[in-house]
């Protein structure tokens, strides 16, 4: 088959294809539990769907600006200021097709053959890969228990070479809900200032589903505000808004770069759909009171879900500070055997197989992330499910030896 070099080393994403390993078995009559899949359970706020329905019936169904229509990227200017009390105009804002491609278009803008994009572990699985696809080379930065799987400005130092052109930053974390205090976020501020050819991708697709009291993640712009041309701020509708599948995110940064981005779009994609930008436009303006009731129920399975985990045989779960992930160590349960199949377990990927093949019970193991030894539990499903897949994990822990 004819096929680029780009296709064959090209990794399909390991979160969906645990999800379709757990469909399929699903398909075949069985119980089946999901925690891998990122997305929340309830249904897109209903301030979105509105518009996007009157959208419709308004005929708002035809090409827009590549970028975005300028009543999505006027009204996103106060929501990012919230977030990280910093000014943006509006050509410094780009809508595109989800957050996902927004981070992708980046790397394609900013990254030439060789560069470094520096990622600290564990990662959102998507990020080395479009590094590479940008032709850049991913600088793992392996994050430990010891610093709460959060990025040292020691280790950020370290890691920084001539070539380096980027980092990512994603708090709170996909996998480990863990977020950077204000305190922490200046520590890294003071090297990315030392270093004026190194951009921060702050990617804050959690940043609005927070469990600290605090509604939005703390960020390094309100860190250090004089890093506004250093920084881009993305973001999205998929999880603040529960719009996973109308497509839709942004970015704010200097206007030069945004400007080729918005120009990749054009080239690419050309504007993210129509209906998902007035939806996400009426979600910013009348979706606040909603957001907050999607909030208050995730808050509640957080503490719920915690409780039961902690329950769980030699298990250790981190208490998240936003998103909707448990990142559980299973280290105890490496190097034992599971009694029934006989077989000896390695690493996280076997506890997920074992889990999925004699529990029925999917979910993401931590090697796909960077970090060997954990797990990541979606907790954004209905509570029973949550505490059936609890007991799900207790009568594993009994069935090793
Ligand atoms: C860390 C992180 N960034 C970005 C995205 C992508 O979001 P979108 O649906 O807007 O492409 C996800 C989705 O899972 C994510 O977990």
């Amino acid at each position: 088959m004819v096929l680029s070099n780009r296709a064959r080393s090209l990794k399909p994403s390991p979160t969906l294809a645990m999800a379709n390993r757990a469909r399929e078995l699903a398909a075949q009559g069985l119980d089946v539990i999901s925690l891998t899949v990122g997305e929340p359970d309830w249904p897109t706020l209903p301030s979105a769907s509105q518009a996007g329905i009157r959208a419709i019936q308004d005929g708002q169904t035809k090409y827009t600006a590549a970028h975005g229509i300028p009543e999505l990227r006027k009204a996103l200017r106060p929501w990012i200021f919230e977030e990280t009390g910093v000014e943006y105009s509006e050509s410094e804002i780009v809508v595109g097709s989800g957050a996902k491609f927004v981070i992708a278009a980046l790397l394609q803008m900013v990254v030439d053959p060789g560069d470094e994009v520096l990622i600290p572990s564990p990662y959102w699985v998507s990020y080395p890969v479009m590094a590479e696809l940008a032709g850049g080379i991913p600088r793992v930065i392996e994050c430990t228990e010891a610093t709460n799987f959060l990025l040292t400005p020691q280790d950020l130092e370290a890691a920084i070479t001539p070539r380096t052109k980027a980092l990512i930053l994603c708090s709170p974390s996909n996998p480990t809900g863990l977020a950077y205090s204000h305190e922490q976020l200046q520590g890294l501020a003071r090297i990315v200032k030392k270093y004026p050819q190194l951009i921060v991708i702050s990617d804050d697709i959690y940043n609005r589903l927070t469990f600290s009291g605090n509604p939005i993640a703390p960020h390094i712009l309100k860190a250090d505000p004089s890093l506004k041309d250093r920084v881009v701020v993305v973001n999205g509708a998929s999880k603040a808004f529960s719009m996973t599948g109308w497509r839709l995110g942004w970015a704010a940064g200097p206007a030069g770069l945004m400007k080729f981005v918005a120009d990749y779009f054009s080239q690419t994609t050309s504007n993210p759909c129509s209906i998902s930008q007035y939806a996400a436009l009426g979600a910013l303006q009348k979706g606040k009171a909603e957001l907050d009731k999607s909030l208050e129920l995730l808050r509640e399975r957080c503490k719920k879900g915690l409780a039961a985990l902690k329950d769980v045989p030699q298990l250790k779960v981190a208490n998240p500070h936003g998103a909707f992930y448990f990142w559980v160590d299973v280290k105890a349960w490496i190097g034992k055997t599971h009694e029934p199949s006989g077989r000896k377990i390695s690493g996280s990927k076997d506890v997920a197989e074992l889990l999925l093949d004699s529990c029925h019970l999917a979910t993401v193991p931590g090697n796909e992330f960077g970090t060997e030894g954990y797990l990541r539990l979606s907790f954004a499903i209905q509570d029973e499910r949550f505490a059936e897949a609890v007991g799900r994990l207790k009568k594993f822990a009994t069935s090793l030896s």
